[in-house]
């Protein structure tokens, strides 16, 4: 099998570690229990760009159960775990094309060694697979019924080609469906972040100026974990709305430059760039520590810190010190990728069993009805949504009322008033 990983010695600890995420991933295991029987997405090549983690490795059984030849590559070259690209190929008999740490370079000859397989159906985090196919590789474009997006930024990114003209066939926003952008991108968002910035630094959060830029689901997330890990959190925002809200949901609000010279702990989520530069830089207290958690590195200026600075030195794993010429501290983490998928594994199980749901469901919704979709960015059914909250609240065990059949005429009706 075509494939390229690090090790494929690392497939035993690889195997455990996708069995133990398998455990919290049950809304995932009935739908893969369902593919296997009825091999809804059968011969259909499935080219999947994403954080190669124990949560993918489940989706990826599960696209397998359901009939496609599934392959995988990297969203970005800091988050492979190497021993799970190594059991999806030993064990499960999965292409994969992802090494760790990997340069620019490999990463994108990985993403062409996947779109050598032709697939008919893109899976993407991020949308790095598509712009490659739009701007590389277009004659493949035909061949391709349609994919779907896992991100926010991507989501982003193909609603851009849609409105240019570009995107030569439909997309599955993923992030839109609210059983993925409510749960992964705030409570995972908001648990892995905090995770990553532990396991990097081993730094106390209470009593710490924790400044988060960006006040979206994800950065509604940081703020919730970290306030209620006992830290002073400080919000910025460009939106007149989200910083309405965060203020009312109990955060400071201020300009970046004026917060980044209070802040212990800065952390990125906008998905915008160079929202963290020079004059932020210039600014901070010795010892503040920086970090990124949107989905591209280019939200923290690293180059500017640079600039500022008369050494740089890794003190540990995912930690590079820069002194400034005034012998100030600043420090960077995982360089500006992903803190959380570079530091940490990302989300946990629990919660990319909503998202990988989704996944799972609308490739095989694109499979089954992709050829009839306009060329644009389409939303995931509420029916797909309800489905996966309804599996999702089962697997936990937990009932909610139905309305009565009064009630539900008392909703349909407009001549009762007071
Ligand atoms: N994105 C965020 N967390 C993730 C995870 N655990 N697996 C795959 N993609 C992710």
């Amino acid at each position: 099998m075509e494939c390229d990983i690090k090790d494929q010695g690392l497939a035993e600890e690889g195997k455990l570690r996708i069995e133990w995420a398998e455990r919290e991933m049950p809304v995932l295991r009935l739908i893969r229990e369902r593919f296997e029987k009825e091999k809804p997405l059968a011969g259909v090549t499935i080219g999947a760009c994403l954080h190669v983690t124990t949560e993918t490795a489940n989706l990826m059984r599960t696209l397998k159960a359901g009939g496609a030849n599934a392959a995988l590559c990297a969203s970005n070259p800091l988050s492979t775990q190497d021993d799970v690209a190594a059991s999806l190929v030993k064990d499960y008999g999965i292409p994969v094309f992802a090494i760790n740490a990997e340069n620019s370079e490999t990463y994108y000859q990985h993403i062409n060694q996947l779109l050598d397989m032709n697939p008919q159906i893109t899976m993407d985090d991020g949308a790095d697979l598509i712009s490659t196919l739009h701007s590389e590789r277009q004659d493949q474009c035909a061949d391709v019924v349609g994919g779907t997006e896992e991100t926010t930024t991507g989501v982003i990114r193909l609603k851009s080609m849609a409105a240019q003209g570009v995107l030569r066939f439909p997309v599955i926003a993923v992030n839109d469906a609210c059983t993925k952008h409510f749960f992964d991108n705030r409570y995972g968002t908001g648990q892995s972040t905090i995770d990553g910035i532990l396991r990097a630094t081993n730094t106390l959060i209470a009593g710490k100026n924790f400044v988060v830029c960006g006040y979206g689901w994800c950065g509604r997330g940081i703020a919730m974990r970290a306030k209620g890990m006992g830290a002073s959190v400080i919000v910025t925002e460009v939106d007149p709305l989200k910083a309405l809200e965060a203020i009312m949901d109990g955060f400071r609000v201020m300009p970046g430059v004026e917060a980044s010279s209070i802040a212990d702990i800065m952390v990125t989520v906008t998905g915008d760039i160079n929202v963290i530069d020079g004059p932020h830089f210039k600014n901070m207290k010795d010892g503040a520590i920086v970090c990124n958690t949107g989905h591209f590195n280019v939200e923290i200026n690293i180059d500017a810190l640079k600039d500022l600075s008369k050494s740089v030195r890794q003190v540990r794993k995912f930690v590079e010190e820069y002194t400034q010429a005034d012998g100030r501290k600043t420090y960077i983490l995982a360089e500006g990728r992903l803190v959380n998928l570079s530091a940490a594994e990302g989300h946990p199980a629990a919660v990319m069993d909503m998202s990988f749901a989704n996944q799972a469901l609308a490739a095989e919704l694109m499979n089954a009805k992709g050829k009839g979709f306009e060329k644009a960015v389409h939303g995931v059914p509420e029916s797909i949504d309800m489905e996966i909250a309804r599996l999702k609240l089962a697997a936990m065990g937990i009932d909610i009322d139905t309305l009565t059949a009064e009630q539900e005429k008392y909703l349909a009706s407009w001549e009762m008033g007071t």
